[in-house]
């Protein structure tokens, strides 16, 4: 909590609901099928804070009984980056709330003997940067990765980034908003630490294998609780 009032651009969904989903996200006995479905019903939570600030303009609309005042979206519309690969799994619950926002890709996979981020990949819109970014994230563990990504976003002129992220380590948080003071992080939860190998703890496990189904998961069990999800 401490952590929380140092960082005035950190900010976590306080919401029972995504209590609640996260909950299930963290269960490794949560299939597949199951895990992504959660994370893109945390991901509208997310998105319905990060664009609580975007513009309005007043215009004027015709219902079937009358003419009326009303508000639209001002501006271009946002940019969602996710960083691969684990970012795209997040992606859904954003454009089912905005389904025109713009989609980029940023290549960062880290490094999982230094930790270090290893940029691979950078695609945004030619206009990227008359646009607000939203970089996508489930985790910011170091916060290496989320760092370099702003970084070289930045690079493209861009003035308004935004980032969202399932969950966040201290250490992440304090990387994160020290490099980059001008950015709102919005998280779903504040976990406790990092691991001896950069994982959080306690985490959810590898968010990138868990939602692509990459690695063995030796904890599934056919016949369980989550038969139905397969
Ligand atoms: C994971 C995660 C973040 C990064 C977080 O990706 O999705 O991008 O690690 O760690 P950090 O805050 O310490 O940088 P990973 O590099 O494992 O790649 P993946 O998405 O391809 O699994
Ligand atoms: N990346 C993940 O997928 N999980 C972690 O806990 C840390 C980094």
């Amino acid at each position: 909590m401490e952590l929380l009032m140092n960082y005035k651009n950190f900010h976590v969904i306080d919401h029972p609901l995504v209590k609640h989903k996260i909950t299930y996200i963290r269960d490794k006995y949560t299939c597949k099928k199951n895990f992504k479905e959660l994370v893109d019903e945390v991901g509208i939570f997310l998105a319905y804070e990060v664009t609580r600030d975007f513009p309005l303009i007043d215009v004027e609309v015709e219902t079937p009984l009358t003419k009326t005042k009303a508000q639209i979206l001002a501006g271009k519309k946002p940019v969602l980056v996710p960083i691969l690969r684990a970012g795209v799994g997040m992606l859904d619950g954003f454009l089912k709330i905005m389904p025109s926002a713009r989609i980029g890709h940023i290549g960062i996979s880290r490094n999982e003997e230094t930790l270090e981020p290893e940029a691979y990949y950078c695609k945004l819109p030619v206009d990227a940067s008359q646009r607000t970014i939203i970089l996508i994230d489930p985790m910011l563990a170091t916060g290496g990765s989320a760092a370099a990504a702003a970084a070289r976003i930045k690079e493209e002129g861009v003035k308004r980034i935004k980032f969202m992220c399932l969950i966040a380590a201290p250490e992440g948080i304090k990387k994160f908003c020290e490099a980059h003071p001008d950015i709102e992080v919005y998280a779903g939860c504040l976990d406790e630490k990092l691991n001896e190998k950069g994982y959080i703890l306690p985490g959810l496990g590898d968010a990138g294998d868990r939602l692509c189904g990459t690695k063995p998961t030796p904890y599934m069990q056919p016949l369980g609780v989550n038969f139905l999800g397969y």
